[in-house]
């Protein structure tokens, strides 16, 4: 990419400044500028301070056409995040790559799909059928401490954040004691910029954050390598036992990789379905025709789930890298050019998406682009519905009013974002 030019293709600067600042995510400036971009300028340059110049893509035409061409367009070359100058050339003087970590977001052919094949099984409906159970009973007791609250709650710090991360440390077989250190590794991996959950609050330079990062990572493998010993000592029946043992060719994952499995396993499940679990009740709290019409129609639960999902789109991007010159959308991408998937704003697509803004729980169809597209779409996707699904099913019967009682708080990330405090007031049946 031509770091030098402006000219129409260029986003203006304030605008490339929301997208880069944590801030914005946390107050909808993100979604004006995204509305301003779709109409004006659907797939530009932002050249921010700080960062090198990169695509904007908008719309949810283009975020798939980039998406489900994963020859020409790369995860692992580049950053996979939204990442500075400074903070990519402490990773590459670290890694000698542009990723701290190498889990199936940061692979490409040939060895994304060996990886995926995996443990794509263990996450289709057909094996998750047998965690239904047990779901539901983690969700019944997650709903009887709210009600215990007697009719106020934080929905997020009393169900939301603890719910997902209970199901998928049972699923990964991580025992109850160790949850609170998943939960903290995995705000302080996702929303680094937070002030509420970085590591260190002030401003940090390039070095403290590689440092922050390395430090994480060197926490998980630490964790991750006596889970590993005890699997293959003593199987069981979880899925740290299939990472365990799992083999490329003849040989055991080499342990960088193994330990990035791990780490996207035990991240990328629990923060995102907090956030989307909170934005339904968040959205069903401050409408009461929208409440009444989920309660007199159950069959709505798993239309609430989806809407939740787009609406809240907790994902905010993924960042790709051009491996030819191409054509997209009567622009012009270079090789090597780095272009940022901006889902919440695909998910805003009037072109799409009719009244886009308006949270519709009978929306239909609702093509989301919340869980990605293409090879890497979300491997969690369907275990992500099934228990935000449950866990409605378990809730809405006991409620009769919802409604807000103080400000909702987000999380400042531009990378994973949601609400970090909702705060509730309910009346039971
Ligand atoms: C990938 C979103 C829940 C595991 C992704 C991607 C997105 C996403 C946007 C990237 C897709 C792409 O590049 O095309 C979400 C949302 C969730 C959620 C919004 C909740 C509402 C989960 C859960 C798990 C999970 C419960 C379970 C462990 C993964 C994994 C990948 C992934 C392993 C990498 C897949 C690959 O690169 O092949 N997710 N996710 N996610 N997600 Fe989720």
């Amino acid at each position: 990419m031509d770091t030098t030019t402006t000219g129409d293709l260029d986003i203006p600067a304030n605008i490339a400044e929301t997208l880069v600042d944590p801030v914005a995510y946390a107050d909808d400036r993100i979604h004006d500028s995204y509305r301003w971009l779709r109409a004006n300028n659907p797939l530009g340059i932002a050249r921010p301070d700080r960062f090198d110049p990169f695509w904007v893509v908008t719309k949810h035409a283009h975020i798939r056409a980039v998406s489900r061409q994963n020859d020409l367009f790369h995860n692992a070359d580049r950053p996979t995040t939204l990442t500075t100058q400074a903070l990519e050339e402490r990773v590459r003087k670290i890694t000698g790559g542009p990723n701290l970590v190498r889990s199936l977001v940061q692979m490409d052919a040939p060895d994304h799909p060996k990886y995926r094949a995996l443990t794509q099984g263990w996450f289709m409906p057909a094996n998750l059928g047998k965690f239904e159970g047990r779901v539901r009973e983690i969700a019944r007791a997650t709903v009887q401490r709210m009600l215990d609250r007697g009719g106020a709650c934080d929905f997020v710090e009393d169900v939301a954040l603890g719910y997902p991360l209970h199901v998928i440390m049972e699923i990964l077989g991580v025992p109850e004691a160790d949850e609170p250190r998943m939960l903290k590794l995995t705000q302080e991996l996702f929303g680094p910029q937070d002030p509420d959950t970085a590591r260190v609050r002030d401003a940090l330079s390039a070095e403290q954050v590689s440092a922050m990062l390395q430090a994480i990572v060197a926490d998980f493998s630490a964790y991750f390598r006596k889970i590993t010993e005890d699997r293959r000592r003593n199987p069981r029946d979880d899925l740290a036992t299939v990472i365990a043992n799992a083999k490329i060719g003849s040989d055991y994952m080499p342990e960088h990789d193994q330990t990035s499995y791990y780490m996207i396993v035990a991240t990328a499940g629990h923060d995102t379905t907090s956030s989307s679990t909170a934005g339904a009740i968040w959205a069903l709290a401050r409408d009461p025709a929208e409440f009444a019409k989920v309660k007199a129609n159950p069959e709505l639960i798993p239309g609430l789930v989806d809407e939740a999902i787009r609406w809240m789109t907790p994902v905010k991007h993924f960042m790709r890298s051009a491996t030819a010159d191409t054509e997209l959308g009567g622009r012009k991408i270079a090789k090597g050019d780095w272009l940022m998937l901006c889902y919440a704003s695909g998910n805003r697509d009037e072109d799409v998406f009719e009244d886009p803004d308006r949270f519709r729980s009978d929306r239909k169809p609702n093509r989301h682009v919340a869980f990605g597209y293409g090879a890497h779409l979300c491997l969690g996707q369907y275990l992500a519905k099934l228990e935000m699904r449950i866990l409605f099913e378990e809730l809405l019967p006991h409620l009769k009013s919802l409604s807000l009682a103080g400000e909702v708080k987000m999380t400042q990330a531009y990378f994973v974002s949601g609400p970090k405090k909702l705060p509730i007031r309910f009346e039971v049946n």
